[in-house]
């Protein structure tokens, strides 16, 4: 049985390309990039062409790039470089759908003593700029706010909200992991000062990412160590991944637009027709500002993780938005900051596509997705198939 893949929002395939640059630096090329040696030195030079490749897709400088080893710690070391450069300033603004990098990472800030304002979302998981604008205060360190939604998809106006928190002396981070390569970035015209991105979101390996730092910004580093990264991040650099990643950033620059157009359509076409073949569901999110390739859809009265068993019987991988496998039977903290009900929010399915789909693969899940909901709606004390008469729950 071949596997179909759309669960790219979890992580990406690596390129080919990204894996065929990556393999001489294992066993050929193994020199350290700071020895004083050539043979160190040639590893050296690649690497900067790697922060080259990387800054080039998102507008920055190559000068503006430090390698990390994740998301997360691009996040994680944002967060806390704004709030140690800022000694005097104890309140942060982000919002209540980020990504764990930055939800766990402000719970954790609170109970260090920080004041922490999460701005809620609309049902279409959209924020309110006016009521952004109003939490910005004299005290307020860092404004951190995903630029799109991993679960949803749904796009944050950030270059404003960057925009508005520069006006008031506000440093302003963006988690990118989901946008970059999805959709244009170019920081040369925007008020963003620190923006994260993963390699493995962007069919480069696991285990490596990047934060951007716009220069002049007041940068206390999270990793201290040895001169590595201008001093902003010790710990010898992980080279093949780093080499993957730049490979990957230029692949992602030449591919935007068939992301935004073959991957687009691809997913319309599959959340067009679900829609149409399956009574009852409806998509989560922004449909206009949202990313081309993720579909958040609810199939009312069902487990969202029943649809997964049966979808993997056929090969199809997807995620859901619930989380009763980590033995919460709470939907994920993005659909409930959306107010999704209940009985929507646990039958959500995340599909999430990628450059490598196919149409064949779509026609597929399309095929035999309305038989999956129709027998396991069967077996739902909520759903009475024969008259279609719903019960509702309360939650
Ligand atoms: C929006 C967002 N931020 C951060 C991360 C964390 O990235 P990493 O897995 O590289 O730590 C993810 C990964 O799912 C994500 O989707």
């Amino acid at each position: 049985m071949t596997t179909i893949y759309l669960d790219n929002n979890a992580t990406t395939q690596v390129a080919p390309e990204v894996l065929e640059a990556m393999l001489p630096y294992f066993h050929e090329l193994y020199g350290n990039p700071s020895s004083m040696h050539s043979f160190g030195g040639q590893v050296g030079r690649r690497l900067r062409e790697a922060r080259e490749q990387v800054a080039g897709l998102i507008g920055a400088s190559p000068d503006e790039i430090i390698f990390t080893s994740c998301g997360t710690e691009s996040d994680n070391t944002s967060v806390r470089s704004a709030l140690a450069a800022n000694p005097g300033k104890r309140h942060l603004v982000t919002s209540r759908v980020e990504h764990p990098a930055i939800h766990a990472l402000v719970a954790q800030l609170a109970k260090e003593g920080y004041r922490v304002t999460e701005l809620p979302v609309d049902s279409q998981g959209r924020l309110n700029l006016e009521q952004y604008a109003r939490s910005l205060t004299p005290d307020t360190a860092i404004v951190s706010l995903m630029w799109a939604n991993n679960e949803t998809g749904v796009i944050f106006p950030v270059e404003e909200a960057a925009a508005l928190a520069r006006s008031k002396g506000i440093l302003f981070h963006t988690d990118a992991v989901q946008t970059v390569g999805k959709i244009p970035i170019d920081l040369r015209h925007s008020a963003i000062d620190m923006l994260s991105l993963s390699g493995h979101k962007l069919h480069a390996p696991k285990g490596v990412g990047a934060l951007y730092v716009r220069r002049g910004t007041k940068f206390a580093p999270f990793l201290i160590g040895g001169h590595q990264e201008k001093g902003r991040r010790g710990g010898t650099e992980n080279v093949p991944s780093i080499i993957g990643l730049g490979v990957a950033c230029e692949l992602a620059g030449r591919n935007l637009e068939a992301e935004n157009t073959r991957v687009k359509s691809l997913r319309d076409k599959l959340e067009n027709l679900l829609l149409e073949q399956v009574p009852n569901s409806q998509v989560n999110g922004d449909r206009v500002n949202r990313l081309p390739n993720t579909s958040n859809i609810s199939f009312e009265f069902i487990e969202g993780e029943a649809i997964l068993l049966l979808l993997n019987e056929f090969g199809i991988c997807a995620s859901s938005g619930s989380a009763c496998t980590s033995g919460s039977l709470q939907p994920s903290h993005v659909l409930r900051a959306m107010g999704i009900p209940f009985t929507m929010a646990h039958g959500s399915i995340r599909f999430s596509l990628s450059i490598y789909n196919t149409e064949a693969e779509i026609d597929l899940v399309i095929e035999n997705f309305p038989s999956i909901i129709a027998k396991l709606r069967a077996l739902s004390p909520y759903w009475e198939v024969g008259d279609k008469v719903c019960a509702t729950i309360e939650g």
